[in-house]
């Protein structure tokens, strides 16, 4: 389907990919992209993470001219040099260890189309040199070949959550890659800055996570959406997809509650919630961040370390208690905030059993 969207909607991998908000700066970064996405100048887009810098850049694509082709996402700050070199200019056969063919990169790959190059502020200086070779001729260098390469024509639209100009007064940046990529500067502000849309947000990934997953929440009690609405968010718009995503899954027969919030979204009231002890956080806090809010699963992150002897019985068991806590005492729960299939619920529970790790779920009942 090659329909022009309307401002603010982006298709990706068959999704659409909106830019949700009733605030007065959404509304106007809304028209903003409308405009600038006619054109085929560069831009940079800049914000807090989780913010939607990259929701933006779909925003801008799929109301582009350029909508009929691909959008491309590289994360410049997820790799080291030499495979954020390849995996942008592609390379030939041969020119390191495990190049066994030639392999176009991702600029080769998104021509006629747009390329968002994220995290540009972690770029290495070496990095930086080759991206402003390539804006300055258009002309692929691959790793490993010799002369000039082919012309691309590809939409440039870079993203950072860093201050590009205290890395250019360090020297950490290059000033003259800053004003090549800074023609049109879109600046996505931080959810606490624009709480209209806190409800309006909570909204939509009420309903996303409804259909995606068949978790419902029954709604959310006004008092709960109250101090939704009033926290400072730093983790911006992926942290609230987050807490939403936890209490769907956690949900029950009956609208959220206060006492369904995350700790670290209900401390910040203050006297009500009185915040625990400040403490130091531990191994266990590290592991169950990782698989509640990056998703990674039981099996990947807490079993593979315990088998390895690498976290102790101590440590699965604080992991198990914290998932228990929040699960309010069901198992099942605790599987799918733990990222586990169905099916592996069995082996999960005897996995525990088998270490005495199966702690007794009444004490977290009511
Ligand atoms: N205004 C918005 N409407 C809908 N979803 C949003 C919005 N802003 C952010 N998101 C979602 O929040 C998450 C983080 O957004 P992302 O664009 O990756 O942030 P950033 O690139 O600034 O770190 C993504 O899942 C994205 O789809
Ligand atoms: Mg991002």
């Amino acid at each position: 389907m090659a329909s022009r969207a309307f401002a603010g909607h982006a298709m990706r991998k068959g999704v659409i990919a909106r830019l949700e908000g009733v605030s007065p700066q959404i509304v106007e970064l809304r028209q903003e992209i409308e405009r600038v996405a006619r054109s085929d100048a560069k831009i940079l887009i800049t914000g807090e993470s989780g913010v939607g810098k990259e929701v933006v850049a779909q925003c801008v694509h799929a109301n582009s001219p350029r909508a009929h082709s691909t959008f491309v996402a590289v994360n410049c700050g997820g790799m080291p040099e030499t495979l954020l070199e390849s995996e942008l200019f592609g390379h030939v056969r041969g020119s390191f260890t495990g190049a066994y063919r030639d392999k176009p990169g991702k600029l080769e790959l998104a021509h006629d189309g747009t390329v968002f190059l994220d995290e540009i502020g972690e770029m290495t200086l070496r990095m930086q040199g080759l991206l402003l070779r390539f804006l300055e001729t258009g002309e692929l260098q691959k790793v490993g070949a010799d002369g000039g390469g082919r012309l691309v024509n590809v939409r440039i639209i870079a993203a950072t959550n860093r201050n590009l100009r205290d890395l250019i007064a360090q020297g950490a940046f290059r000033e003259d890659l800053f004003y090549r990529l800074n023609v049109i500067h879109l600046e996505v502000p931080p959810l606490r800055e624009r709480r209209d849309d806190i409800a309006v947000l909570v909204e939509y990934f009420v309903q996303l996570f409804a259909r995606d997953s068949g978790c419902a929440i029954k709604g959310i009690t006004p008092e709960a959406m109250h101090i939704l609405s009033r926290y400072s968010w730093p983790g911006n718009v992926r942290q609230l997809a987050n807490v939403v995503e936890r209490l769907a899954i956690t949900g029950r027969d009956t609208a959220a509650t206060v006492d369904d919030l995350p700790a670290e979204v209900r401390v910040q009231e203050g006297v009500a919630f009185k915040p625990k002890r400040e403490r130091r956080r531990t191994v266990a806090d590290d592991l169950y961040r990782r698989l509640t809010e990056e998703h990674e699963s039981f099996w990947s992150c807490v079993y593979t370390l315990y088998m390895d002897r690498e976290i102790t019985r101590g440590t699965l068991r604080e992991v198990v208690r914290k998932g228990l806590e929040e699960a309010r005492g069901n198992y099942r729960i605790v599987a799918r905030l733990f990222n586990l299939e169905a099916r592996d619920y069995k082996r999960f529970l005897n996995f525990l059993r088998k270490h005495d790790c199966q702690l007794p779920f009444k004490e977290f009942r009511q």
